[in-house]
């Protein structure tokens, strides 16, 4: 079966695993300022931990924190967690991110924070947040989708947000299989939030690094296309992965129980060698992605209006295809019967988080029609072809 994604995971790395120093996480964090080119970077055990350690230094409670309706769920915990209100704005209709043109609409006097997504990896339109700067809200950019997007075109972004940060979960486009980061030119924001780090987080307890040890061999052997169809049914089929898919446990629970923990030595072991390989990823990205768009354009004039997907060159992130709400389950389904796995992602923090009188038909139409097509590192042209002639036999189908 041909997986939606697979983490960059080799042989190589099992070395790795034996690894016991705590102190590469301080190289980790040096490494990743001089790529990113911050002043300063500092190491997360998730990406939105940096919301949460950001909100907490600063005191703040019972503030208003924008965010975008459509965004992972994991985004609201630290904000309900710390007894802030988060308030939604709809997507833009031309790309994923949040409409920018209704922000000033909800902008309050107890609006503290706005939480932009790269949505997809889509950049976010800097020149617009750059006007909003100075005005006494924080400004924060959520890269978890985006380091790659950051890194090829908007290393400048720091020159707006407050902070930014990443999530090296198992599906994003660079894993460390969990772990987050921050960036920041702003010395008390990281001094701050270092400091509410350092108290607060402590190493994982034996049997979680037991358990870090078996994801890493986890997924070592399920993303294999002999043993995929397993990992399918697990993710697909139960609840048991729903966390690796950023999904929180529940509105009783607004952060996951290894919310404390610094990471795995193994893992900061595993962080620096990925560092150094950031330009082979975004090679290979690229040119996957070149062969993905020349062959999603001789289906453009196939049935125009039926499907579409972001503009050429915007994302290296996912590949997401939107389709009529109404065909999507019959698009999941073909594609699982011809054994590749597409799937949905993004779909219920509104649903989870939102019971207002307000609509966001936008999010929506996202939420209910997209789906994301298979990506990731050393996928082959086969591959493709195989992907994109089984949408094409979809869409000429009639479903
Ligand atoms: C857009 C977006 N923001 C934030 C996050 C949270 O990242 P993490 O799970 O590392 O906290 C995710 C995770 O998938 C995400 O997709």
């Amino acid at each position: 079966m041909i997986p939606r994604l697979k983490p960059y995971l080799t042989a190589r790395d099992w070395p790795s695993l034996f690894f016991q120093d705590d102190g590469l996480t301080a190289v980790f964090e040096d490494r990743f300022a001089q790529l990113t080119g911050a002043r300063y970077a500092l190491w997360l055990p998730y990406g939105r931990s940096a919301l949460y350690f950001f909100l907490k230094g600063y005191g703040l409670a019972q503030q208003e924190i924008i965010v975008p309706a459509y965004t992972c769920q994991s985004v609201i915990g630290p904000i309900k967690e710390t007894n802030n209100i988060p308030v939604f704005i709809d997507s833009s209709p031309d790309d994923f991110n949040l409409d920018e043109h209704l922000l000033s609409g909800a902008v309050t006097d107890r609006t503290k924070a706005v939480i932009v997504a790269a949505m997809y990896g889509t950049p976010i339109d800097l020149d617009f947040y750059r006007t909003m700067k100075n005005r006494g809200i924080r400004l924060i950019g959520d890269y978890a989708l985006g380091l790659l997007t950051f890194l090829t075109k908007q290393k400048d972004a720091l020159d707006v947000f407050d902070l930014a940060f990443f999530s090296f979960g198992l599906g994003k486009e660079v894993s460390f299989l969990g772990g987050g980061a921050l960036i920041t030119n702003n010395e008390e924001i990281y001094r701050r939030i270092k400091e509410l780090r350092d108290q607060s987080c402590r190493p994982a307890p034996i049997n979680r690094q037991v358990k870090g040890l078996l994801k890493f061999w986890g997924a070592y052997l399920l993303f294999r296309p002999e043993f995929y169809h397993l990992l399918y049914l697990l993710s697909e089929k139960s609840t048991w992965l729903d966390r690796e898919k950023g999904l929180t446990m529940g509105v009783a629970h607004n952060l996951p129980e290894d919310f404390f923990y610094s990471p795995h030595p193994w893992q900061a072991k595993l962080a620096l060698d990925r560092l150094t390989r950031m330009d082979q990823f975004i090679t290979d990205k690229k040119e996957s992605l070149d062969y993905y768009y020349r062959r999603l354009a001789e289906l453009a004039d196939l049935k125009p209006g039926l499907i579409s997907w972001p503009k050429y060159g915007d994302s290296y992130s996912h590949l997401p295809v939107l389709v009529p709400p109404s065909t999507r389950d019959s698009l999941l389904r073909f594609f699982i019967q011809h054994g590749i796995h597409s799937t949905v992602i993004f779909k219920k923090t509104l649903d989870k988080y939102y019971t207002g009188h307000l609509t966001f038909p936008q999010a929506q139409r996202y939420a209910d029609g997209m789906a994301v097509l298979p990506l990731y590192y050393g996928i082959s042209p086969k591959v493709i072809d195989k992907v994109i002639n089984t949408l094409q036999n979809w869409m000429s189908s009639g479903h």
